[in-house]
């Protein structure tokens, strides 16, 4: 049995993938094998999409409508496609990793450069929504099932956060994106607002009023992404669960978006206790499905092993935070998540 069997009958299971991953023949077979989602760790970022020497050396030409390349997805959706995997489309609109350039007038950074005005940034926003929606769905018709729309628009502080959107398209970006998204998104695919510390209480009701109420009121989203880069002893299990059935109640689904659970420590011990973390955190997940609490459609880790974790460059120390390590060696958690269904949950 693998991963993607053992929730068979609860929600998908999916994985980050990096370019690197792509092109190892371990690493698919592992692809094929565990999981029915992936999604691209960087590629449809609106950095890897927006093509800069086009758009720069064109700048009057593609003002209001953006050039995109796609030649970074092409292998991803390839993939993807050929395997029957379905993807998770990450992100259309974010402040990170989405060039400076792009929010300036005339595609100019530098001095004297200038953001561009609402409405430039409105039909900049439009036509590149479009485009990367008609690409996939015309080449790659059925294989991206659900979109990050928007990501990461909270500040933990509970606000809005102030970003180059809110600067230059306005406060309303978010409401803007997906009414763009809800125009060319062919019927079925998914639409999510996706963001980290959505367990923070005022950050949490900050999603639910501000974002996610204004977007059900005009019907144009279907899911909200908890990203959950957890940590071992935060948030605590209640407060997860809370959450889980928070945005539950909404009517929305909930999908697990880059699941990990940071851990610099490697010993058995430590192993062990990351395995009890998993465990519960899945116990969560599948309790809450099973009552109706929650409709969670897809749980997603955030990387296939520990070796290849973001976190160990961002927490500038080695994290041991995944189901898999080296040779794509199961590791404790790994058998503590596959045993969550089989021990605690069989009908
Ligand atoms: O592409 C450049 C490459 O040209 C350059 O040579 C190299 C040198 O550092 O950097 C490459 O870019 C890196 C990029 O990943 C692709 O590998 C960036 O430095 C690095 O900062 C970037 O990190 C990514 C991060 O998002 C950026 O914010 C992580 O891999 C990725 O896991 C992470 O994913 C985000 C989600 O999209 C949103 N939620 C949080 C999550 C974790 O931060």
């Amino acid at each position: 049995m693998s991963l993607k069997e053992v929730y068979g009958p609860y929600f998908k299971i999916g994985t980050a993938v990096s370019a690197k991953d792509l092109r190892d023949p371990q690493a698919q077979e592992i692809l094929k094998l565990q999981y029915n989602s992936i999604t691209c760790e960087n590629a449809m970022k609106p950095r890897y999409l927006l093509d800069e020497n086009e758009n720069r050396g064109n700048a009057e030409k593609y003002d209001r409508e953006p050039a995109v390349r796609f030649d970074r997805i092409r292998d991803c959706l390839e993939f993807a496609s050929a395997n029957g995997i379905g993807m998770r489309g990450h992100t259309l609109v974010w402040h990170g990793q989405t060039p400076e350039w792009f929010f300036m007038e005339g595609y100019r950074t530098g001095e004297g450069s200038v953001p561009a005005g609402r409405d430039v940034m409105l039909a900049r926003l439009e036509h590149y929504i479009r485009s990367v929606l008609e690409f996939v769905q015309e080449q790659y018709p059925g294989t991206v099932y659900a979109w990050d729309v928007v990501n990461e628009a909270a500040a933990d502080s509970g606000g809005l956060r102030a970003s180059r959107w809110t600067q230059t398209a306005g406060e309303d970006f978010i409401l803007q994106a997906f009414r763009f998204a809800k125009k060319y998104a062919a019927p079925g695919v998914k639409l999510f607002y996706n963001d980290y510390n959505t367990y923070l209480p005022c950050k949490r009701e900050m999603i639910i009023e501000h974002i996610l109420k204004p977007l059900l009121a005009e019907g144009l989203v279907d899911g909200v992404g908890m990203q959950s880069h957890l940590l071992m002893h935060s948030p605590e299990s209640a407060e997860y669960d809370r959450t889980v059935r928070a945005f539950g109640s909404l009517g929305l689904e909930v999908q697990i978006t880059e699941l990990d659970i940071h851990n610099a420590v490697c010993s058995e011990r430590s192993m062990e206790e990351l395995a009890k973390r998993y465990r519960e955190i899945f116990s969560i997940l599948l309790q809450a499905k099973k009552e109706g609490a929650a409709n969670i459609t897809g749980v997603t880790f955030w990387g296939m092993r520990d070796e290849t974790s973001w976190l160990t460059e961002f927490r500038k120390e080695t994290s041991y935070p995944l189901l898999f390590s080296g040779n794509f060696m199961p590791k404790m958690a790994y058998h503590a998540v596959m045993g969550v269904p089989r021990v605690h949950y069989a009908d």
